[in-house]
């Protein structure tokens, strides 16, 4: 060993770390380079001491009380798109405002792993099957387009909305490759900030980090909310200062229907003064996987669907609905200001919370184990952990149909939240835009297809796979409408209104055309 790894084994025999060189000898010095930088970067008195205190958080006893100390979101602080319908064009035309003046950004988490997806790529970067292809990070960024054009037209100015992009160590070449190759979707790339959220180890219930083979530790993104962290320590948090950025729409990757800088979720947090919000479904299902917004001693939060027991889950208010019914579909909204203070100052106040995982590891003798039940924790802090530090808080409620069906797993019979869920969340969402714009659809035969199926009626249009009732399961009429065309319904009565159309229809920068058989 040459001076450089005696001081670093030094370091881990403190830390109590040391097994991570146990192999050392039998690397080869390749190996051995890529290990010595990998614990090179790592800050071993920081990840012990995240270890203790996320053990400490997550036992179960502190669950458990934590319970008793939920109430739900108060009704004053809350919007809905269908309880307060004669604000929602005011909102809308707030955002818009706000907008066009270049003073809101978007901004992408994309650094997950996907592993319950089971790809090996990012999750942007899939195609759920739609008539056109589109990849998710495709539909994302022509909403962001329209939006621009939207608000240009309004109020006659050039405005920009940057979209900053988080990925991982895993995801950021292929994300900004997959960016590069598609010509940025024809937006600026001037405008598409990518950034690189932070890894921590995976440990085993000692303490201790786990190696993935004889030369690499086990390591994983550090969370969703690795974002307050990167957002300083990559200078991402000064590069929307010198833009001038008032206001960050932050979302998810995965939910196919997001209104990317929504103008109205934008325009009523920022009428009500607010520093923080958060874009939420009604809950009806207890365990289903969706966090719930709601207060813990008094501090807004999100408690996670993994941290809730059942019984909590299951409580219901008077009128029947869930008591913890404000679904947390990971959009949220902040002002520059609140971001600000949370990265200078709050983001070292944030725990981890404890993922109990199964994750691979070479074992004492150097053989190669894939547990079958947890062995060790994966540590992440999650980015709604800091409405508890927010003044003015809000909270939009959305219908689930218009705007949240998440890409979570991989296809499978009676899936949920699957590339065939979303895709049908899609298509069954322009269905009804053309609609609402007057159009109609015909089947094979030219006869009107009821907008809402009837048994014999639906079964009748199964040609290509359009609606048919088999075994049951209603599928939707295909229709797509590129993003570039509208963003949220408008602008289509122009389009549709009196015409009658056979599936499947693309409505798109070229035109509207019908397809003839393309089997979704
Ligand atoms: C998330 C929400 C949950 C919400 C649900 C709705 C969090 C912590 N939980 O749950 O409350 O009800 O979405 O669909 O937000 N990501 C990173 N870095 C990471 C880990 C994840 O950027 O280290 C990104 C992913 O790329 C994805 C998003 O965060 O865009 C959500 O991650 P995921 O693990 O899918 O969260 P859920 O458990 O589904």
């Amino acid at each position: 060993m040459d001076l450089s790894v005696s001081k670093l084994a030094q370091r881990l025999t403190v830390a109590g770390q040391s097994h991570l060189l146990q192999f050392w000898d039998e690397l080869s010095p390749e190996q051995q380079a890529e290990l010595t930088l990998a614990l090179q970067g790592m800050d071993f008195q920081e990840i012990n001491g995240f270890f203790k205190s996320a053990m400490e958080t997550s036992s179960s006893s502190k669950q458990e009380k934590m319970d008793a100390r939920m109430e739900p979101v108060p009704r004053e602080v809350l919007g809905s798109v269908t309880r307060d319908k004669e604000s929602l064009k005011d909102w809308e035309q707030t955002g818009l405002h706000q907008i066009s003046q270049s003073k809101v950004a978007v901004l992408l988490l994309a650094g997950g792993q996907g592993t319950r997806l089971g790809v090996s790529y990012p999750k942007g970067m899939y195609d759920v099957g739609l008539p056109s292809h589109k990849t998710l990070f495709q539909i994302q960024a022509e909403r962001i387009l329209k939006l621009q054009q939207l608000a240009e037209q309004k109020h006659n100015v050039k405005c920009c909305i940057p979209w900053y992009i988080m990925t991982s160590g895993r995801t950021m070449e292929s994300t900004k490759d997959f960016f590069s190759r598609h010509k940025y979707f024809g937006l600026d790339k001037n405008n598409i900030v990518f950034f690189q959220q932070g890894m921590l180890p995976a440990m085993d219930y000692n303490g201790k980090v786990i190696l993935e083979n004889k030369g690499k530790p086990s390591m994983a993104p550090d969370g969703n909310g690795g974002l307050y962290r990167a957002l300083g320590n990559q200078g991402i948090i000064d590069e929307m200062e010198q833009r001038g950025i008032q206001f960050i729409h932050v979302y998810c990757v995965d939910n196919i229907l997001v209104k990317v800088a929504d103008p109205a979720f934008v325009g009523f947090c920022v009428q009500k003064g607010a520093d923080c919000g958060a874009k939420v479904v009604e809950k009806t299902n207890p365990t289903e996987a969706v966090g719930v917004v709601c207060k813990v001693d008094g501090l807004y939060q999100v408690v996670e669907y993994s941290e809730i027991t059942l019984a909590t889950a299951e409580k219901r208010s008077a009128d029947g609905r869930l008591m913890f019914n404000a679904g947390n579909v990971a959009n949220h909204f902040f002002s520059f200001s609140f971001l600000k203070d949370i990265v200078e100052k709050y983001e070292p106040q944030l725990q981890h919370h404890v993922a109990q995982k199964k994750i691979p590891f070479v074992n004492a003798q150097g053989d190669l184990i894939k547990p079958d039940k947890p062995n060790g924790i994966k540590m992440e802090k999650f980015v709604f952990d800091i409405f508890q530090f927010s003044k003015t808080f809000v909270v939009f409620e959305v219908l689930r149909e218009d705007e949240f069906s998440p890409l979570k797993n991989a296809d499978s019979q009676d899936g949920k939240d699957t590339p065939t869920t979303a895709k049908h969340a899609l298509l069954s969402l322009h269905h009804r835009w053309v609609l609402n714009a007057g159009g109609h659809f015909i089947d094979e035969n030219g006869t009107r297809v009821p907008a809402i199926p009837r048994d014999g009626a639906a079964a009748s249009v199964t040609d290509d796979g359009n609606r048919n009732l088999k075994d049951g399961t209603d599928l939707p009429i295909k229709c797509e409408i590129s993003p570039l065309v509208s963003y949220g319904g408008e602008g289509l009565e122009e389009l549709v209104k009196g015409r009658e159309f056979r599936p499947t229809l693309m409505i798109d920068e070229l035109g509207v055309h019908e397809l003839v058989k393309n089997g979704v």
